[in-house]
């Protein structure tokens, strides 16, 4: 018995429109007053359970690969060019994953939104979608790919709420994406990505990818560096559940937190979206075999699939155990297949150039390159360090310039998919492309970026699109929707300040710049430009980086306890 069980969460809902602001003050404030990601982690670790918070903040061992991830990046400096003569507004709009979007970052996917704040993935999917950029729900959201596609509908339905960078003066293009007949329009908006973990029960992955399908998702990422589960050891020091378990210690620590503690307890209790989904998939499945059943039980129905568990514990058990940590590259390819014509797919996960060209062999459109936020196997590379060996892998950068040069002059002349593989196959012939579709397989990164110096690092070394994970999550636990939106204006600004004072003036720019990013370990080296002209250069880290050892422990070293 909980109260969710008993029914309390109504009763206290009505008391919400008076008891949330109040419990919410400090939260507000502290929002308010942030001024960079680090910040705002501050804010959310000061709202949030212990327990959700640490989920959100860490990292699998000895947080090695988390640390790594995001000192990394501390370890390239950025050689500025001059009196460029860039005028502001600066053009940070691009195209990922097929879709045309504001600005080159998005939210990666992330489990369980809805335990981190009441607004969960709805309000980090708006938050996007006002900021012109792609959004991703993962597998083990808390809600579902349908609820999530209506709640965005209901906010275009209010009316056009024009983008951040319309709002600067900044017109969008218009995404064309025929390769895939099946894409719908939300390519123009920025697009939703469906991301997929695979589970043993095949129909139960079909009866996803369906909802997905019908709700407009127009790309898919299978992750596949979450075969084994990481070993978390901040969640099993404190218990770590979802839904929370009633212990003393929880309860102990949900007094120290109202804001989040009258949050959980007045909205309805989160749990796994995907269950529902599949338990709704298989009674729609059976009332179409049968009419006039009325009855909205789904049980008879499991005598031939695997029974689906009802209660919410139970649930997330399955879950758990429902991962298949046998699946191949046979099998990769086989969700390609049932992901068909709607969109490109992704390898979610790569830390290897091989493993890239292997994705690329077996029909994947892009790669990934992630190390799942150093929540996986510890002590993996730095994401941002493999990142340029994996472009190389995929033809190199000066191939890759001039496929993206030859698609944006067809795309400018109205050219079609078919014409723009076309003239990538003419002027880049060493650039890897789609088996599906002929365009050029794209690079998305994530990993350990907080900074606009960051994603303008990853955009140097070879990355199509640059995801964030816990920046996000930091934000909707620290203030929810617009939690995630000030985090959004606060990288977006840092991005911009550090293009123009890069002298860079556009994403395109940014790409051009990888021509030169050659240093002396190996960052790309296609171009054999001198080594005094590269943008990006490696240096050795060192405490001077850190200088007020404050900024280390809140965090800009990244989990450190
Ligand atoms: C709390 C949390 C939950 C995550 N859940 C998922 C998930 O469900 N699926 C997935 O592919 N990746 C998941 N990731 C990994 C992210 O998609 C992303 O790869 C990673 O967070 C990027 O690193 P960053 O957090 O340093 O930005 C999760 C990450 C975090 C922090």
């Amino acid at each position: 018995m909980t109260p969710h069980s008993l029914g309390v969460h109504k009763v206290l809902s009505l008391l919400t429109p008076a008891v949330r602001p109040l419990v919410n003050w400090n939260a507000e404030r502290r929002l308010a007053a942030a001024v960079n990601v680090a910040d705002v982690r501050d804010a959310a670790k000061a709202r949030a359970h212990k327990m959700v918070f640490d989920y959100l903040d860490a990292g699998a061992d000895d947080e090695i690969t988390l640390r790594r991830n995001k000192d990394a990046f501390s370890q390239i400096e950025l050689h500025y060019r001059v009196l460029a003569g860039l005028k502001p507004p600066l053009d940070l709009s691009t195209r990922i994953m097929g879709n045309d979007v504001d600005v080159p970052f998005f939210p990666s996917p992330t489990a369980g939104s809805m335990m981190f704040h009441r607004d969960g993935e709805k309000g980090v999917a708006r938050a996007a979608r006002s900021h012109g950029a792609m959004y991703c729900l993962s597998t083990m959201g808390t809600t579902s790919p349908r609820d999530v596609a209506k709640a965005l509908d209901d906010m275009d339905a209010k009316g056009p709420r024009r983008a951040v960078s319309e709002r600067r003066g900044i017109t969008r293009r218009e995404g064309i994406t025929n390769a895939f007949p099946q894409a719908s329009s939300d390519s123009k908006k920025g697009g939703k990505l469906f991301q997929l973990y695979v589970w043993k029960d095949r129909s139960l992955v079909r009866d996803l990818l369906a909802q997905a399908k019908d709700s407009g998702f127009n790309s898919l990422a299978l992750t596949v560096d979450l075969t084994w589960y990481g070993n978390r050891e901040r969640d099993t020091r404190n218990g770590f559940t979802v839904p929370p378990a009633y212990t003393l210690k929880q309860m102990a620590n949900a007094i120290t937190r109202p804001a989040w503690t009258w949050d959980f307890l007045s909205s309805p209790e989160y749990a796994y979206a995907a269950l529902d989904v599949a338990a709704d998939a298989r009674l729609a499945r059976r009332r179409s075999m049968n009419p006039d059943d009325v009855s909205d039980r789904v049980s008879d129905t499991q005598e031939k699939e695997q029974a689906l568990p009802t209660d919410r514990r139970s649930q997330v058990s399955f879950i758990r155990d429902a991962f298949d940590p046998s699946f191949s590259w046979d099998d990769a390819e086989w969700l390609v297949n049932e992901w068909g014509d709607v969109g490109p797919v992704a390898l979610k996960g790569v830390v290897r150039p091989g493993d890239a060209k292997t994705a690329v062999e077996r029909g994947f459109d892009a790669v990934w390159v992630s190390n799942h936020g150093g929540r996986q196997l510890e002590t993996a590379p730095a994401t941002i360090d493999v990142l340029p060996s994996v472009r190389t892998a995929l033809g190199g950068t000066k191939a890759w310039v001039a496929a993206r040069r030859a698609a944006d002059a067809v795309r400018k002349q109205g050219g079609d998919d078919a014409a723009v593989a076309r003239a990538v196959a003419r002027d880049a012939p060493a650039m890897a492309v789609s088996k599906r579709t002929g365009l050029p397989i794209e690079l998305l990164f994530d990993g350990g970026v907080q900074r606009g110096t960051d994603i303008v690092k990853a955009l140097v070394l070879g990355a199509d699109g640059v995801g964030l994970g816990k920046p996000y999550l930091y934000g909707l636990c620290a203030g929810g929707e617009r939690g995630v939106a000030k985090v959004f204006d606060i990288l977006r600004d840092e991005t911009e300040r550090a293009f123009g004072l890069l002298g860079v003036g556009s994403v395109k720019d940014a790409r051009e710049a990888s021509l030169f990013a050659s240093n002396n370990d190996g960052i790309g080296k296609d171009d054999g430009r001198e080594l005094n002209e590269a943008f990006v250069r490696r240096r050795a880290a060192s405490a001077r980086d850190f200088p007020d050892g404050g900024a280390w422990a809140r965090g800009y070293g990244g989990g450190v306890w």
